[in-house]
């Protein structure tokens, strides 16, 4: 399964390292060549000798060995892949900082191939805000977390933090090995976040879409080969821009002109942005001023730019539409598939706790013009993004 493929593992202090030892044996036996690299903290989990017997390679843990200096750089780029598992609290954080005072650090720091890192920590170091920003930050810089398991953890209690089981790290491996390009050469248009609809120079009608869903299916479609362009509407969602296409656009009206101008270019489209369905007849230029009275603004409806595109979509375009709802979910899911003219749409219900806007996970079903409906767990929505582009590469070549 893993075939000449280069794996370096990085082992940090942890009980979870037991773990890692079956990691790597399992790696090896199915053809991987893996390097082990530890902190010191993990020789005090387990031993050098076992893991380099088991990777048939020495296993370095420090800078300078041997009045030699570790050349932490070529190990970095040695590697198809490098495995942080596990990794501890300590470490995420002088990752999440740049913060270079070991060897496994310097080899991080200096890796060219991606990182993928599956974290184990007790339950109250998992909830902390500062484990929850830094596993934000280090996302955010690309690496690909494999997200920790409820579970018994090494304190005795039950809870999260326990780190995925080698089955699961081993599956994840697979799957990015196996990625394939499926979407080369095809043009993707996305649009994510709320829209602001301006109503004096400081005051706006929006939204709490936060672009979270619709930014994970623009780095889930890079990831396949696609061509993307995404039209982002006011978001805190970092984007990487020097593989992503974006325009940032304020109002449903500048989302609406991009989109109708991009779209004829496109093989597909992904309509994720939660975009006001009205606006402001007067916009006012001056603050608004209050006075004894109510104050009555006059709204009129915004373009609906799924169903524009719905209308000039070619026999090869491939249209997705989200359905935003609270009650009568499929019904209304199924009737803006028809409505829109759109090929997919992505339910998600207000009802499922854990779904919808701001959140990091969402719960969805898919409706496919041929009338197929999935449910899906609640996810992470990376993952969720990776199930909307299964079905979007289903369809496309359908
Ligand atoms: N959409 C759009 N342009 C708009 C409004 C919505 O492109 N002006 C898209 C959204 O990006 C999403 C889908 O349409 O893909 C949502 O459909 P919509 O009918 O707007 O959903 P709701 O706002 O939930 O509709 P309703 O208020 O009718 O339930």
């Amino acid at each position: 399964m893993f075939q000449g493929k280069k794996i370096l593992i990085g082992i940090t202090g942890s009980i979870a390292a037991y773990k890692t030892v079956l990691l790597v044996r399992e790696l090896v036996k199915q053809g991987a060549e893996v390097k082990v690299v530890m902190t010191s903290a993990a020789k005090d989990f387990v031993t050098p000798l076992t893991l380099s017997t088991l990777s048939k390679n020495s296993v370095t843990a420090d800078l300078f060995e041997n009045d030699s200096w570790a050349n932490h750089v070529m190990l970095g780029r040695w590697a198809d892949v490098m495995v942080i598992a596990p990794l501890s609290c300590n470490t995420l954080g002088k990752m999440a900082h740049g913060l270079c005072d070991n060897l496994l650090l310097a080899v991080y720091l200096s890796a060219t191939c991606p990182v993928f890192v599956a974290p184990a920590m007790d339950d109250d170091m998992w909830h902390h805000p500062s484990t929850k920003e830094n596993l934000k930050k280090i996302n955010d810089f690309g690496n690909h977390i494999i997200p920790a398991e409820k579970g018994e953890l090494a304190s005795g209690l039950f809870g999260d933090g326990r780190m995925a089981e080698v089955q699961t790290i081993l599956a994840t491996l697979q799957s990015h090995f196996n990625y394939q390009k499926e979407l080369s050469g095809k043009k993707a248009l996305i649009t994510a976040g709320p829209t602001y609809e301006l109503l004096d120079p400081v005051r706006f009608i929006g939204n709490h879409s936060s672009g979270k869903m619709g930014v994970a299916i623009a780095n889930e479609l890079v990831k396949r080969g696609a061509e993307v362009t995404l039209v982002l509407g006011p978001s805190n969602v970092s984007v990487d821009e020097k593989k992503i296409k974006t325009f940032h656009v304020t109002s449903a009206e500048e989302m609406y002109e991009v989109c109708i101008k991009q779209f004829p270019e496109m093989n597909l489209a992904v309509m994720a942005a939660a975009v006001a369905d009205y606006t402001p007849v007067n916009t006012f230029s001056e603050k608004i001023k209050k006075n004894d009275g109510n104050l009555v603004l006059e709204l009129q409806k915004t373009k609906d730019i799924l169903k524009s595109l719905g209308q000039i979509k070619k026999e090869k375009q491939l249209l997705v539409g989200f359905a935003l709802e609270t009650k009568n979910e499929a019904e209304y899911a199924k009737s803006k598939l028809k409505d829109k003219n759109a090929d997919i749409i992505v339910l998600n219900s207000l009802r499922d706790k854990g779904a919808g806007f701001g959140t990091d996970t969402n719960k969805i079903t898919i409706f496919e013009k041929s009338g197929a409906a999935t449910t899906y767990d609640q996810k992470d929505k990376a993952l969720v993004a990776k199930d909307i582009v299964d079905v979007i590469v289903k369809n496309i070549y359908a």
